[in-house]
């Protein structure tokens, strides 16, 4: 079995993975793992952008406040903070990286606005390809001075009296790899391809929430998934994004009826929070009826909109007509593995970073283009933590752990049937009779979702065992929360409560609870 040894594995090449990777190459011997090729992932795919206050006229006291107004007051303060005081400073380290933001004719930033945001400040590349822009100039520094291993499914990490020492991989040919460190970082983003519609890249599965949590880490506010408004669909079926910017652009939701969507519904109009928006979608679709965003008021939008557009011309959609047919689909998790604003877990050695981590900072709803900047904040934090870290107390214990030969007896759910529970149970609107439905599917497969190392499967059976924990732990939490806040509303508890606004509900692997 092939062994390697650094001083840092990352796992995960999203905005997190390879801002923390380009910042501790520096000091650091790094090896970052990737489950497909290092360009996949969500944060390639970002369109509007990444919010930052760099205007004369912005503040960063006002993000703070659209921040935890979106996030319905269920943010830490202090880490939220933290993000919005950082941005300006992160847009300059972007800068020397050598990404280039879009700039108007007097050499002033071009400013995007997007969902419950008052201001105008979504930095942008490239018209809609930030992410583009973004991931292809980190790539190509984090390929000087770091090792990458692609093609590499992280299937566990390695444990030895309570600290996280390395992490167990299968590489394309199915066979083992172990790496070991004395910091492990998960910066494996979200989950939303444990939905059928979703804007997330193939490779998101919840893998390293999955992980962290059969390692014993904690996790929280796993009930609070994010659907994105607008994704394209054709025939039903999610076909990309279509970004926020373009409501932002004057874009407007309209009914099959040519009634403007949500008119008297938020005072923000199309520009509400995203639960919002797509709780009134929602409704319309479970009466039959469908939703367009009209892009007849945006002038030059193919200039403004490359990325959008050519999802649309794939897609067959006319866009002379100026109505793109749209449907909420998963797209963010508020939850995730707890960390501190540094990234570190509740177990020693093992950090998260990005979508994966839950700082706290997004509150019940994270707020439009807020993710970027997560990625590249607390990416900086946590290389200043492992940089500084001492070391001379940390010792790697390198020994290669013996994986168990017996195959899993029962037959396993496909991907497929893990996304239609969650799309059906566990989705924008839910009800305890059917959290507890689902609850009971995801029930049959516990002893399988806390396996470690017990058996011998395949990269695909990975994947759905980590689909399975993630769909349990988010029902588990659904089902504990009795309320509704931002993303997770509820038909049987359709207010915010006072009792809820302090509680946490928490998964460890022992035991899940308020
Ligand atoms: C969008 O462009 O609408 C997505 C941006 C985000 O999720 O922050």
């Amino acid at each position: 079995m092939k062994v390697f040894t650094s001083d840092v594995i990352i796992i995960g090449s999203g905005i997190a993975g390879l801002m923390a990777a380009e910042l501790l190459s520096f000091d650091k011997n790094v090896i970052l793992i990737t489950k497909s090729d290092v360009v996949s992932s969500n944060s390639i795919m970002a369109q509007g952008g990444i919010a930052a206050v760099v205007d004369k006229e912005d503040d960063w006291r006002d993000h703070f406040l659209d921040t935890i107004r979106a996030g319905c007051y269920y943010n830490c303060e202090d880490v939220t903070e933290l993000l919005v005081r950082q941005g300006a400073k992160m847009i300059e380290k972007l800068k020397e990286i050598g990404v280039q933001f879009d700039k108007g004719k007097d050499g002033k930033y071009l400013l995007g606005q997007e969902g419950a945001h008052l201001k105008r400040r979504i930095l942008h590349a490239g018209g809609d390809a930030t992410g583009k822009e973004l991931i292809t100039k980190l790539i190509s520094r984090v390929k000087q001075n770091v090792t990458i291993h692609d093609h590499m499914d992280a299937i566990d990490l390695i444990i030895e009296n309570g600290r996280c020492n390395g992490v167990i991989c299968i590489d394309e040919d199915q066979h083992y790899v172990q790496y070991f460190a004395p910091h492990v970082v998960l910066a494996t983003g979200g989950a939303g391809q444990l939905y059928s519609v979703t804007s997330n890249d193939m490779s998101i599965t919840g893998d390293g929430m999955a992980l962290a949590y059969r390692a014993g880490a904690r996790l929280a506010d796993m009930e609070f998934v994010q659907f994105h408004p607008t994704m394209l669909v054709k025939n039903g079926k999610g076909a990309g994004l279509v970004s926020e910017a373009v409501r932002g652009e004057g874009g407007r939701l309209i009914t099959e009826g040519g009634n403007l969507l949500m008119e008297g519904k938020h005072e923000l109009g199309d520009l509400a929070p995203r639960d919002v928006v797509a709780r009134e979608i929602y409704e319309k679709a479970a009466n039959h009826q469908k939703v367009y965003l009209d892009i007849r008021p945006i002038k030059d939008f193919k200039q403004k909109f490359p990325s959008v557009t050519s999802l649309c011309t794939k897609a067959g959609i006319k866009l002379e007509e100026g109505l793109i047919p749209i449907a909420p689909g998963a797209h963010f998790v508020m939850g995730g593995v707890e960390t501190t604003s540094f990234g570190k877990t509740t177990v020693e050695g093992l950090y998260a970073v990005g979508e994966v981590a839950n700082t706290g900072v997004h509150g019940a709803n994270r707020l439009a283009s807020n993710s970027l900047l997560e990625g590249v904040v607390f990416a900086n934090e946590l290389a200043r933590a492992i940089i500084h870290s001492d070391e001379s107390i940390m010792k790697t214990n390198i020994k290669p752990i013996a994986i168990m030969d017996k195959k899993y007896p029962q037959p396993l759910p496909t991907q497929a049937e893990v996304q239609a529970v969650m799309s059906k149970y566990v989705g924008i609107v839910r009800t305890k009779d059917n959290l507890v439905k689902a609850l009971k599917w995801f029930e049959k497969y516990q002893e399988f979702i806390q396996s470690n190392r017990r058996y011998i499967l395949s990269g695909e059976q990975h994947t759905v065992r980590n689909m399975l924990t993630v769909g349990y732990l988010m029902t588990a939490s659904a089902l504990c929360r009795k309320e509704s806040r931002g993303s997770h509303f509820r038909l049987d508890y359709p207010l915010a409560s006072n009792r809820w606004l302090n509680q946490t509900v928490c998964c460890s692997i022992s035991k899940q609870q308020p």
